[in-house]
């Protein structure tokens, strides 16, 4: 038996086989994934992943594939996303909530500004699942602040569950997860849920705060193309100007309007990469090239980027 049959029969979730990631991904680009399994519960989770570890499988985990390229060759192994209801969970504790990992950012924003809590107002209209926001530590750089600080979710958590390779479960306290820019030590482990810490708010007070996120985003970036959100993390190297963004580096070299194919620097926002329709995963890796090379000729910057690439290009 096939090592795919013999996976179907342990696996009581969804399971597809060479399923187009472009359904997958807020681009929608790139090629199939051998395997995608989407678990029924932990327990089916953690069959999956002892079955790989035995097997000697790729495995790696997706959210909403709102930060990812796969390549149009496809990628080996096993994908797993944790769409199952009781990756999904939230329960509320005073100030404290414990969220799934597959819960949206969206929900959790809407969920906690309906009990009074205040803290994840930020994430409003961040296309992720709290497992992939947490594995990136996502957040943005916040606009209305002189310092323009960034605002991440690792600010807001308390613990973690994860499970590693081998399918145990652990239980991470915050001090023991190193977060940085857009990065943290957790893509080693399958993050299951995690307990952030809020405080009180005001109903009004909240609800006005996510409306001023999300309208600064919606007047600023693209938000109606396929996109991966921004594409470079903004550069750490020019601290003596704090405000020089990947955008506005990539905006004075010109490359608003770029074309490969069907990808395209967005017009508005120029850390935005859009998939005009049907753009191939090559086009945009292309794009990204291009664009690396052109910052480092002009400003001796080099930005790395922000979404992970999977695959070979
Ligand atoms: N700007 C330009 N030209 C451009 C784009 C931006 O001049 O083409 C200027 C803007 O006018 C603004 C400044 O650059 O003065 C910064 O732009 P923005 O406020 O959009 O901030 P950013 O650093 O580009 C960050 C996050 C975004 C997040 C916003 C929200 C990173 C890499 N990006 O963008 O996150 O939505 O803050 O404030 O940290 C993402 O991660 O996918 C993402 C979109």
């Amino acid at each position: 038996m096939t090592w795919q049959k013999e996976l179907s029969r342990i696996v009581k979730g969804n399971i597809r086989f060479n399923e187009p990631i472009s359904r997958h991904t807020t681009w929608g680009a790139g090629g199939s994934v051998e395997v995608l399994v989407e678990p029924k519960d932990l327990s089916d989770l953690i069959r999956a992943i002892k079955f790989s570890h035995k097997n000697n499988l790729p495995l790696f985990v997706i959210g909403a594939g709102s930060n990812l390229l796969v390549s149009d060759r496809g990628v080996a192994g096993i994908v797993l996303k944790l769409s199952g209801l009781d990756f999904k969970n939230i329960k509320f504790n005073n100030n404290y909530v414990s969220v799934g990992s597959g819960l949206s950012l969206n929900r959790l924003v809407n969920l906690t500004q309906a009990k009074g809590l205040s803290g994840c107002e930020f994430l409003a209209g961040i296309p992720g699942t709290l497992g992939g926001a947490l594995a990136m530590n996502a957040g943005i750089r916040n606009a209305f602040l002189p310092s323009c600080q960034y605002l991440s979710i690792s600010n807001l958590v308390s613990s973690i569950k994860v499970l590693d390779s081998k399918g145990r479960l652990k239980a991470l306290k915050r001090e023991g997860v190193k977060f940085g820019y857009r990065s943290s030590n957790l893509s080693k482990f399958i993050i299951i849920s995690a307990r952030l810490k809020l405080r009180k708010g005001n109903k009004k007070d909240i609800a006005a705060l996510i409306k001023k996120f999300v309208s600064y985003k919606r007047n600023i970036q693209d938000l109606k193309t396929r996109s991966a959100g921004c594409v470079f993390k903004n550069p750490t190297n020019t601290s003596k100007n704090g405000n020089l963004t990947a955008g506005k580096l990539i905006d004075a070299c010109g490359l608003k309007g770029l074309r490969l194919g069907k990808a395209e620097v967005s017009r508005i926002h120029a850390n935005f990469i859009l998939n005009r329709g049907g753009a191939r995963a090559e086009d945009i890796f292309k794009l990204i090239c291009i664009v690396q090379k052109r910052v480092k000729q002009k400003f001796g910057v080099v930005l790395e980027p922000e979404v992970k690439i999977i695959g070979k290009f």
